[in-house]
């Protein structure tokens, strides 16, 4: 078989072409290579183990994981190619969830950018990296709707909202998969975890979900259909259960929905054992029902497990399951493979890839990580710092000088002698002063603390001194990246260990202080806003957290991040989150009572009766989409061309966007919409749309919307989905809790 020619271009090939393909290599194998297909195996290690080279040279896997040794992955794929009866190649897979050996910011992070475009060109080269090194599959985006900052997966999610998060998988996707899946340097892209992971109770990884259908179809779906359509080549099914029946066997999920519903063609892949585990979680005896049971429901391919390889003759042979559900599964498989062009360049495509320049990379992960980062507070426009005026900066904190922690969760390959820390990168900027009107020059280090988790005060008089001796403080605390990701889920959601009392320390030397949070998930911050004159939430921002911080701290660029997710006062509140139902008696701060207002002897019905909690209230720290500029947006002259329309017609919306700051910003101008009553309860708001507005100083412009049915269709009672007619609200604005409104209605 000739591998070293280059599939004929997408262009050329037709789904006809590729499918009979398919069926000429189906009518070949026998049912043991059939099933062999069907099974994915972890290959890590600094060797190719001799299970997985003599299960490649029998035919008994299709795929493998978490090989990235480029020697290793081509002498594999010559097994496959070369000593098989048939040289079916193998998929090569890996998580490359935001980045591969160049590291961007978490998901979460990149959220922050609400740039779809940013988003799409570092999947791009995380492609390039990926493909470079013989992986065909990434086993991303993670587009978990997530709404609870004690998950530790939150992280890799694009946080609480449907439509930001639809948004940028799709922008995702695009990156990942190109606009031709056979070229050398696509790789497949995955849609995860399907479904509603991010609803584990508790913020408890892997623990049981209960979803009812309504929410799951408005809610958790809408991402993963907005990707389907976009053309994902895979989704993997959920470790969570929902409502007792586990995704990975749950045949509404996998059948009813993404097959008859969304007519979904692409393969389904199980998560990490999650087949065998369908046994602890109860719902299977053993793994030879597991097998049926995930057959049965939809799943193609095995991760990891082998019940499908153990069991599935038998369960053909007692009738159980039908050679037609095994050859609509392999041939699933086979088409992605004739898609990804492994056929033809299995063993050369790898060489055929050019990945981006150094500095093309960099200045990507810088640009992201800049708009990642969200200002959320700037008393007195502390920030930016002149270095006109300041002459020394101390730096301070546990993660001011952490370049593999930066890099956050999910970074196996992550290079990490590429990763510059706000240490080193301030250091560099201030050496660079040579022009004698640049004063600064002195820069004092102290960590203050041993890690981010550390109560030990040591080293907190070090940090003292060096911040008296200068003329501000930049603190970085946080999470270091083993707080986040899989499994690493928190009860208590403020900062670790004593660095608040590492803040306080600093904080009480009377110097300004400047807070950086790297974090892998929203954390409580009202006390480091009480001490903090001014505070930026950077997430793990990846490799270029210190240049892209130092362009924010000193105004070569003015902060643009808004928050793709709630930030709770306490952990109490959670879950919270923007798009909320009304309920029967809504709270609003004219019928809520602080628990420290309450009179003696109150009486039991002395006081709102609404739903808010006495010591919190109702209201977050920090909303959905919030995130301030040094420049400064005004908002005007909203106007609506109608005030009634029908289905088919277009509402039309301006607004003025005014900077009144003498410096320039951008400003994310968010479209959110209420759909006051329905069939059913609606949220109390929903973006809908937003647009990236960059204005100079002074400049004003004008922002148009257009509002149209695919804006105002939900999933109805009868889980059809489309319109309902009445009265509806629109918010243009900055975040998720003001804006200018008004109100139209649907005929
Ligand atoms: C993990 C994760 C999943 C990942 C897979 C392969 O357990 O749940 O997101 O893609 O295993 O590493």
């Amino acid at each position: 078989m000739n591998i070293q020619t280059a599939p004929p271009a997408k262009s050329l090939r037709s789904k006809e072409q590729d499918n009979a393909r398919v069926e000429l290599l189906l009518e070949a194998m026998t049912l043991d290579e059939k099933i062999g297909q069907l099974q994915q195996l972890d290959a890590g290690g600094d060797t190719l183990r001799t299970d997985i080279k003599e299960a490649i040279s029998q035919g008994s896997v299709g795929a493998v994981l978490n090989q990235t040794d480029p020697q290793i992955c081509k002498e594999m794929q010559r097994i496959a190619v070369e000593e098989t009866r048939l040289g079916i190649p193998l998929l090569h897979a890996r998580d490359v969830i935001h980045g591969f050996t160049s590291i961007f910011p978490i998901p979460l992070a990149q959220a922050a950018t609400w740039n779809p475009d940013l988003i799409e060109k570092m999947a791009r080269i995380s492609a390039l990296e990926a493909a470079a090194a013989g992986i065909h599959w990434t086993f991303a985006p993670m587009i978990d709707i997530s709404r609870d900052a004690r998950w530790g997966r939150i992280a890799e999610s694009f946080g609480e909202d449907p439509y930001l998060t639809g948004v940028l998988g799709v922008a995702a996707v695009t990156g990942y998969q190109g606009d031709d899946l056979s070229a050398p340097d696509a790789i497949a892209a995955c849609a995860k975890h399907f479904a509603g992971y991010g609803a584990s109770e508790a913020g408890l990884d892997y623990n049981t979900t209960n979803i009812p259908e309504n929410e799951l179809r408005n809610v958790y779906l809408p991402p993963f259909k907005a990707v389907a359509d976009k053309g994902i080549a895979s989704f993997m099914s959920s470790f969570s259960d929902i409502d007792g029946i586990p995704a990975t066997a749950n045949r509404f999920l996998l059948k009813t929905i993404l097959r008859d519903e969304w007519g979904y063609e692409g393969l389904t892949v199980s998560d990490w054992n999650a087949i065998s585990e369908l046994s602890i979680h109860g719902l299977t005896e053993n793994d030879k029902d597991a097998a049926l049971q995930a057959c049965r429901a939809g799943i193609d391919m095995e991760m990891v497990s082998e019940t499908y390889s153990a069991h599935l003759k038998q369960l053909l042979e007692a009738g159980d399951i039908s050679l037609q559900d095994i050859d609509a599964k392999v041939r699933r498989i086979l088409l992605l493979k004739i898609q990804l062009g492994l056929f033809e360049y299995a063993l050369s495509g790898p060489d055929l890839v050019s990945v981006p320049d150094e500095a093309d990379i960099q200045a990507v992960a810088r640009q992201a990580a800049i708009e990642s980062m969200v200002l959320m507070k700037n008393d007195h426009d502390l920030l930016p710092l002149s270095e006109e005026k300041l002459s020394s900066i101390a730096v301070i904190g546990p993660l001011a000088d952490a370049p593999r922690e930066q890099l956050g969760t999910w970074i196996f390959d992550g290079d990490i002698e590429r990763s510059i820390s706000p240490l080193v990168a301030i250091r560099q900027f201030a050496g660079k002063n040579d022009a004698e009107s640049r004063k600064l020059r002195k820069v004092i280090f102290a960590k203050g603390l041993k890690n981010s988790r550390a109560y030990g005060t040591e080293d907190m008089e070090e940090a003292v001194k060096a911040t008296s001796a200068a003329d501000c403080a930049i603190i970085c605390l946080g999470e270091e990246a083993i707080l986040s990701g899989e499994a690493h889920c928190r009860a208590d959601i403020r900062l670790p260990g004593a660095q608040l009392d590492l803040l306080k320390a600093i904080k009480d030397t009377g110097k300004p202080v400047i807070a950086v949070i790297l974090a892998g998930r929203p954390i409580i911050l009202d006390e480091v806003c009480d001490l903090a004159d001014a505070v930026i939430f950077a997430w793990h921002p990846g490799m270029q957290t210190g240049p892209a911080l130092c362009d924010i701290v000193f105004g070569k660029v003015s902060p643009s991040g808004k928050l793709p997710v709630t930030f709770p006062k306490s952990v109490g509140q959670i879950p919270i989150y923007y798009n909320h139902k009304n309920t029967g008696r809504p709270p609003s701060q004219d019928r809520v009572l602080h628990i420290s207002d309450i009179e003696e002897g109150a009486t039991q019905t002395s006081f709102g009766m609404t739903a808010f909690h006495l010591d919190d209230g109702f209201e977050p720290q920090f909303p959905f989409g919030f995130g301030l500029s040094y420049a400064r947006f005004e908002y005007s002259d909203l106007s609506q061309d109608r005030h009634e329309m029908d289905c088919d017609e277009a509402l039309n919306l301006e607004v003025n966007l005014t900077n009144t700051a003498s410096v320039g910003g951008t400003e994310t101008v968010q479209l959110y919409i209420r759909d006051h009553v329905g069939s059913l309860t609606r949220p109390v708001r929903e973006l809908k749309q937003f647009k990236r507005i960059y204005l100079k100083p002074g400049e004003k412009q004008n922002v148009k919307f257009t509002v149209t049915k695919a804006d105002l269709s939900f999933y109805r009672r009868d889980h059809s989905y489309g319109v309902e007619k009445g009265r509806f609200s629109f918010w243009i604005g900055g975040d998720s809790s003001n804006g200018l409104s008004g109100k139209f209605v649907l005929l």
